[in-house]
């Protein structure tokens, strides 16, 4: 059976999961969070190398100012509280987006687990916080504009590899599937570049309610899927 190498995921419908239970909606980004612990184990156990998860967009940032503190004070939270389960699990934990956005403590907690964590080279879970896809590609283009005026490169030699390795994390693959939770259909800004031939698989099932069953439908969806890249029959196993 073939398995995604990297499954990103779109964690859609903690507001929703809250207000069906007259809760506030930050008691739903909690219930979200014991999510992520649930899917990350499920991921080792299926064998899934990267994980990609769109915690918080350059857009959250229009949201009430007391949900925007709660989900930054919860990232910190979940960052002590699965300090030892990413060394137990070897897994390496990588930051994109615009950090500077971020609170110095959120940046620094996450920059102090990075730096713990480098050394593992098996497994990685990527954290998109403050990410934006145009934001990414903007930035990438300016970086190629800025080598381009100091004559580091010229500007006719610029392919598709310029571009995608001024990404935010270009050594990182491209995801092979691309999960939504909640119902709604649409890529939000998500890993615009990166998600060029990925797999899409969307559930109905808000995201606190998603577990280890429900990714593995996930897993059995893409697994069934048969996958060219544009050219005319899919690579034995996949790309990846
Ligand atoms: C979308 O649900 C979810 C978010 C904007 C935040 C995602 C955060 C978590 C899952 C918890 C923290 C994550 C980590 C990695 C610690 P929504 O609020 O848009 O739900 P709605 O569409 O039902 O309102």
């Amino acid at each position: 059976m073939s398995v995604p190498r990297h499954v990103a995921i779109i964690m859609d419908g903690n507001g929703r999961w809250a207000k069906a239970r007259g809760l506030p909606r930050l008691k739903g980004h909690e219930a979200g969070a014991e999510s992520v612990r649930r899917i990350l184990r499920a991921a080792k156990k299926f064998g899934v190398r990267y994980v990609t998860l769109y915690a918080f967009s350059v857009e959250n940032w229009s949201r009430p100012p007391l949900e925007v503190q709660g989900l930054m004070k919860l990232l910190q939270f979940f960052l002590k509280r699965n300090e030892h389960e990413l060394h137990d699990n070897e897994t390496r934990l990588r930051v994109m987006g615009r950090r500077s956005d971020l609170p110095r403590a959120v940046d620094r907690a996450l920059a102090d687990l990075e730096a713990a964590t480098a050394k593992y080279p098996d497994r990685e879970l990527v954290l998109c916080l403050s990410y934006g896809g145009r934001t990414e590609i903007a930035a990438a283009a300016r970086a190629l504009a800025e080598d381009a005026a100091a004559g580091r490169i010229d500007p006719a030699s610029i392919d598709e590899q310029a571009v995608a390795s001024r990404l935010y994390l270009p050594d990182v693959p491209d995801p092979d599937l691309i999960v939504r939770t909640s119902g709604e259909e649409r890529l939000s800004n998500f890993l615009l570049w990166q998600a060029a031939y990925a797999e899409f698989y969307f559930t109905p099932v808000l995201w606190p309610d998603f577990g280890e069953e429900d990714f593995k439908a996930a897993l059995d969806a893409f697994a069934a899927r048969h996958r060219r890249f544009g050219g005319v029959d899919a690579p034995s196993g996949g790309k990846s």
